[in-house]
């Protein structure tokens, strides 16, 4: 929240923020427009600077760091980091910065993923660097001594979305190489480890359905869990909005420009006007 707002009821009227490295965290506020129809929101997109997945930790953290304080200086009441990279990398230091402020972050959902087990072997997609997150690596630890677990780092998946191609050959290409050889008979669950992988999610359903060796897979990600732990945070914090008459506004910012602030609409199936 900005520093002059004080009162909680000038803060409850505030937006909630979204952060991505892209459009990917669209798919984490498509839930929180559900879950939260009266309230704001400001989503800001880093499309500029993306893959984010594929940089170092530092730079990660301090591109993370960069888009919180824009939107902390425009005023927010809550922030979610929806991208399961950024969160990996920086969201405990974020929380120490800006401790007035419930922040939330997006992880695989392996824990989900294995409680629907029934013994298959579950596979996580995500981007490089989240993979090789501490945190994201201590998840892992604690479900693969469970689990038939297998992580496949997808490296220049996510530009697939920023550039709008959701289905077609090269993504079928993509999935050929990079996923199949992973997936055995036995392959029960893949969760969807990045938030622009849901896009894509009908594409890769129409994929798996194509090859007859294999069973119904089903197919997962955290945006509805991490939407549901933001409304949770806010409702504990007395800050979700009782003027509940009114329709939410939605602000869209993307640091590549107009043209990715329209692809964000469409992504969101919402006029752009
Ligand atoms: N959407 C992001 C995630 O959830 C990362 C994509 C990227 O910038 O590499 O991990």
């Amino acid at each position: 929240m900005s520093k002059a707002v004080t009162d909680i009821s000038e803060i409850r009227c505030l937006p909630i923020g979204f952060m991505d490295s892209g459009l990917g965290g669209l798919s984490v506020l498509k839930e929180e427009l559900r879950l939260l129809p009266y309230e704001d929101f400001i989503y800001y997109g880093d499309s500029a600077n993306a893959p984010y997945g594929e940089k170092s930790t530092e730079e990660i953290k301090r591109l993370t760091f960069s888009v919180t304080e824009r939107l902390t200086e425009h005023g927010i009441k809550g922030l979610v980091i929806a991208c399961n990279t950024a969160t990996a990398a920086a969201v405990r230091e974020l929380r120490c910065a800006y401790p007035q402020i419930p922040i939330v972050g997006i992880e695989p959902a392996v824990k989900p993923a294995y409680e629907m087990s029934r013994g298959g072997r579950i596979i996580v997609m995500a981007t490089p660097m989240a993979i090789r997150q501490e945190k994201f690596r201590q998840l892992i630890a604690r479900y693969e001594k469970l689990a038939d677990l297998v992580t496949v780092p997808c490296g220049g998946l996510m530009e697939f979305v920023e550039k709008g191609e959701l289905d077609g050959a090269v993504l079928d290409g993509y999935f050929r190489e990079h996923l199949s050889p992973y997936i055995t008979h036995n392959t029960e669950t893949i969760v969807l480890g990045c938030t622009h992988y849901p896009f894509l999610r009908p594409h890769l359903r129409e994929f798996l359905a194509g090859r007859e060796d294999i069973p119904d897979i089903r197919i997962i990600d955290g945006s509805r869990g991490t939407a549901a732990e933001m409304r949770r945070r806010l409702d504990e914090c007395g800050l979700l909005r009782t003027d509940t008459g009114r329709a939410g506004v939605l602000t869209i910012e993307n640091s590549a420009g107009d043209e990715m602030v329209e692809r964000s609409y469409k992504l969101l199936k919402l006029p752009t006007d």
